[in-house]
């Protein structure tokens, strides 16, 4: 893994000299965030050497590097999913390669399925906690210190400096930006209606697919993180509706323009404020 790691550096240092200050994930149907960029530098992922290739609807597939208002970004437009059959090291990766190069923030947005009733679809949602149901860790392997420490501490897995970033964007842009805990499913089949209420007991708020192992990755390499869900649907059985990966794509199609407004007021937060 770290010469795989060491490779993805020489290429993209080549591209750019220093590494950009934020990661930043664009989920399902989100990747509109990238072409407000300056300085664009547009690479598919499959020009970078063991970069994995999205195969998810929605998922553009492109890395772009560029600055918001002075700050350098790198932008993921798609992700990959466990659940296309990659392995827990081949889907953090990115943040491998990211967080040993230097840069410090790890800023993911996703869509998820509501499953606290008080939540609608097109709500934003600040992630606090998550609760890794996926039954993989993606630290699994040997314990090499300076590169993959066995026990990173994760009670603060979500920056609350950079939660008080978002927040205060989202108070200026008169954006409403709901709190919760994420509860990640391997997939790909949604939930059953029995599994959301088991996710509810447990204390989760939002259910997806995506997140939880780059964000384990992220603090485990002293990232800072933080996470921006959209909600596409009730989670199942909340209404008698069945869930669908287009429906999925429609409300985050929707929801998109506010939830890029949210972002550009979050990174100007971030540089203001020097986070
Ligand atoms: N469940 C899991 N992942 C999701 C959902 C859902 O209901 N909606 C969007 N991503």
């Amino acid at each position: 893994m770290q010469n795989k790691v060491t490779e993805g550096i020489s290429f993209l240092s080549a591209l750019v000299k220093n590494p950009p200050a934020a990661l930043v994930v664009l989920g399902s149907g989100l990747g509109s965030f990238a072409d407000s960029l300056e300085n664009k530098i547009v690479i598919p992922y499959g020009d970078i050497p063991h970069w994995p290739v999205s195969t998810a609807p929605g998922h553009a597939g492109r890395l772009v590097l560029g600055s918001l208002d002075g700050m350098p970004l790198a932008v993921m437009q798609g992700r990959v999913h466990y659940y296309e059959g990659y392995s827990m090291e081949e889907l953090i990766y990115p943040v491998r390669v990211f967080g040993q190069w230097g840069t410090k923030i790890y800023m993911a947005t996703n869509a998820v399925g509501g499953v606290d009733q008080a939540l609608s679809p097109g709500d934003l949602v600040l992630l606090t906690d998550h609760i890794n149901f996926m039954g993989v860790n993606p630290l699994r392997g040997p314990d090499t210190p300076d590169w993959n420490p066995r026990f990173p501490d994760m009670t603060t897995c979500y920056s609350e400096a950079l939660a008080e970033a978002a927040e205060r964007a989202a108070g200026e842009l008169s954006i409403p930006l709901k709190k919760g805990v994420y509860i990640a499913f391997s997939g790909p089949s949604f939930e059953t209606p029995a599994e959301i209420r088991m996710a509810r007991t447990l204390g989760a708020s939002v259910v997806g697919m995506s997140t939880v192992p780059e964000v384990i990755a992220a603090n485990a390499m002293g990232m800072k993180v933080c996470a921006v869900s959209c909600v596409a649907n009730y989670a199942a059985g909340i209404t008698c509706d069945p869930l669908s990966g287009d429906e999925v794509i429609r409300e985050m199609g929707k929801a998109s323009g506010k939830l890029v407004s949210l972002l550009r007021g979050f990174f100007r937060e971030v540089s203001r404020t020097n986070v």
